[in-house]
């Protein structure tokens, strides 16, 4: 397996693999590749890490770390076959646009963080939001359901938000609300879904969780 990099110090454009593949990428592929290796003037080095490409703060882990599937050969031509004969549809939209746009019925909706981005948008304050949150987004959400069906998102542990690499003008904030134990009961104890939180190592020290409601 190649990579453009591994880690976000030692990212480049593998220029010598992109041109073996080049003749099989559609035509809006190449030309963006085309166009941006040529505007960093050939520096490979310098278009991987633009905003072009790079867009997370995570400086120092491995992709495999991040990408099970790209770990090994192995796990890649399993996901790959996986993929090969699904038809995915890809929907570009807000989340609450869902219940409209989504013509059937799902065992899992994955939230990633999303929870966390909403209830810190919200113009009102206190403990409003998580209930806010809950009427506007959850609910539609789970009409969606099948019977038993789950919706998880995550929650990063509460240590990154003091971590020094995390010290960005947006990291010094206090954690998401849904980190408060007491706060995220608001949202888990509702007649709509049963709750379980799983924790496990994230890549941060400290324990990550996924927050899983099932419909009940
Ligand atoms: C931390 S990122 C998720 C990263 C992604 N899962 C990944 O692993 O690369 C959270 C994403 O949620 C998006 N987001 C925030 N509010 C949203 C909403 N109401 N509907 C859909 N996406 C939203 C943000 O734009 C952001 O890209």
């Amino acid at each position: 397996m190649h990579y453009y990099g591994t880690r976000n110090n030692d990212v480049t454009l593998a220029y010598a693999l992109y041109k073996k593949i080049r003749g099989h990428l559609t035509h809006k592929t190449k030309a963006f590749f085309d166009d941006a290796y040529k505007y960093f003037k050939n520096d490979g080095k310098k278009l991987a890490r633009s905003a072009l490409i790079q867009q997370r703060e995570f400086k120092g882990q491995h992709v495999t770390a991040i990408n099970a599937y790209l770990k090994n050969d192995k796990n890649y031509l399993k996901a790959r076959k996986i993929l090969k004969n699904k038809k995915i549809p890809f929907i570009h939209a807000n989340i609450s646009e869902l219940p409209k746009r989504v013509k059937q019925k799902v065992d899992f909706i994955n939230l990633s963080n999303i929870p966390n981005w909403i209830i810190k948008n919200d113009l009102k304050i206190g403990n409003e939001r998580i209930d806010n949150f809950y009427n506007q987004q959850l609910l539609p959400l789970h009409k969606l359901l099948k019977p038993k069906g789950i919706i998880f998102f995550y929650l990063y542990t509460t240590k990154m938000y003091y971590q020094k690499d995390y010290k960005k003008p947006k990291h010094k904030n206090n954690p998401p609300l849904l980190n408060h134990p007491k706060i995220r009961k608001q949202l888990l104890n509702k007649k709509e879904f049963t709750s379980k939180i799983i924790r496990f190592k994230g890549l941060c020290p400290g324990d990550d969780k996924i927050v899983c409601l099932q419909e009940r």
